[in-house]
């Protein structure tokens, strides 16, 4: 369903571990944007018992693929659909082409997109010591491994599609979390709701 004109859609895209969580906590706090993450969507499904598809999510989710389109793509519209709000923050989400092109032709084209990029060895490090605690099921070695190897494979096209579109910025993101941030806010100054 195309989204109301007005409607302003950032993506937050990067690698696993990027910190594309930490860095949507901070802008909502900051901002007040409404902030949809296709993971927590995606695994707020998979447990829901009235879902139909529950354990598929689950099986891509534990490989480290990326679930069909249908799925998340309704998942985050309906979202949309039910808020008041008119910006939206989204994260983890186009990581494909075919959503990237669906979303933009049917839903709203995007603002722009913050894509925070980050040394893979870093993201490896941040993830396995978040996998001691997070109880995620593709936070072990193996699925971590599939997760980079998906995103450069599938997500990383993603990124070029919007570079040539010029809607990239690119935020190094190595930093603490406070001087990743510090990079994004500026850019996010001139939206109001
Ligand atoms: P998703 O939940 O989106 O996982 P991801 O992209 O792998 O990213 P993460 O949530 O693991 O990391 P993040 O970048 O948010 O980093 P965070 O802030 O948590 O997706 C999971 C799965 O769902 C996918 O593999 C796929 O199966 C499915 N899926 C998701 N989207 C989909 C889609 N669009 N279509 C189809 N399927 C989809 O930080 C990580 C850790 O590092 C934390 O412990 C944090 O405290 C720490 N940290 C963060 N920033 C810093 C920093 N600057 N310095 C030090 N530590 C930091």
């Amino acid at each position: 369903v195309r989204a109301p004109g007005g409607t302003i859609v950032i993506f937050v895209l990067g690698g696993p571990g990027s910190g594309k969580g930490t860095q949507c906590s901070k802008i909502v706090k900051d901002f007040g944007f409404v902030h949809l993450s296709a993971g927590d969507l995606l695994r707020e499904e998979q447990q829901n018992p009235n879902s139909k598809d529950g354990d598929l999510i689950k099986t891509y989710i534990k490989e480290g693929l990326i679930v069909p389109m249908e799925i998340t793509v309704k998942l985050i519209s309906k979202k949309m659909q039910e808020s008041k709000s008119n910006i939206f923050l989204i994260d983890g989400f186009p990581r494909k082409l075919d959503q990237a092109e669906f979303f933009c032709k049917n839903v709203v084209e995007p603002h722009f997109i913050l894509f925070l990029d980050c040394d893979k060895e870093v993201m490896k490090q941040r993830l396995l010591k978040r996998g001691e605690t997070s109880g995620r099921i593709d936070d072990n070695i193996e699925t971590i491994e599939k997760r980079f190897k998906v995103f450069k494979e599938e997500s990383l096209p993603v990124i070029e599609y919007f570079e040539e579109k010029e809607k990239v910025h690119r935020i190094p993101c190595t930093e603490s979390p406070d001087e990743v941030y510090l990079k994004i806010r500026p850019l996010l100054e001139g939206l109001s709701k």
